[in-house]
């Protein structure tokens, strides 16, 4: 089995990179993937850099051209729900682009003709998921991911994305990575450890929070590749 893991920034992926320091590395469109062995299986690797473009070809670059199966996203987001704290995690119930807006031809926000507003994740990676955060005893909120290129940091944009797309976090990835997943046919699952609360003290939140976030993430990730993996071997 192969499988993505992929980050949207540097910090997000570090931590596996120190996990599996026994990596090749290739490059592709601009990103670098770092392919390495996991028992009988093969984890790749990459950053794609901030945003759903930048995302959108890494996802694409990881299945069409490094033949991935499935793919799990590893990073950080600003906490819309209140119950989410900084250094809490998160998985996507299902994720939409917030900032897709045709509604003057009448369509609903978030909505793109022969598409939909909401892109579901892989169930049973979501399943698996929810096992290690039993076992790891700790609380994995299932939630509404929206995304969207731009840092959030105000109140009110917190309370339009709530009211408009019952969001549970905001971040810049994660949807775009749906949709080429979801087009391509290719399980998925979007994990995301809270960094700040994407309001006025996000930005001092965040770059004090990213780092411990995105290892949180990853640890989280680790330890859902060694239930995954045995089901495949
Ligand atoms: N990623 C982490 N925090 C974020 C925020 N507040 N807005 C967008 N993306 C984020």
């Amino acid at each position: 089995m192969r499988i993505a893991i992929l980050g949207a920034m540097r910090e997000e992926i570090t931590p596996f990179l120190k996990k599996f320091p026994n990596y090749t590395q290739e490059e592709v469109g601009g990103n670098t993937f770092y392919k390495i062995a996991y028992r009988e299986h093969e984890l790749v690797l990459a950053y794609s850099k901030i945003g759903k473009v930048h995302s959108a070809l890494s996802a694409s670059s990881m299945i069409l051209k490094f033949g991935c199966e499935k793919l799990i996203f590893s990073g950080v987001a600003g906490g819309l729900n209140p119950k989410l704290k900084v250094g809490d995690l998160i998985i996507a119930s299902k994720l939409c682009q917030y900032d897709v807006d045709i509604t003057a031809f009448g369509h609903p926000l978030g909505f793109i003709p022969e598409s939909s507003v909401y892109i579901y994740p892989d169930s049973q990676l979501n399943a698996i998921a929810q096992e290690v955060a039993q076992q790891k005893g700790i609380a994995l909120m299932e939630g509404v991911i929206a995304s969207g290129d731009s840092f959030v940091a105000s109140s009110e944009k917190k309370k339009w994305l709530i009211k408009n797309f019952q969001a549970d976090a905001v971040e810049m990835e994660g949807a775009s990575v749906a949709n080429v997943c979801h087009l391509l046919k290719v399980p998925f699952c979007i994990l995301r450890s809270i960094s700040d609360s994407a309001d006025g003290e996000a930005d001092v939140s965040f770059d004090e929070f990213l780092e411990h976030a995105a290892q949180t993430s990853a640890d989280f990730v680790e330890a859902m590749l060694e239930k995954l993996l045995p089901q495949f071997t």
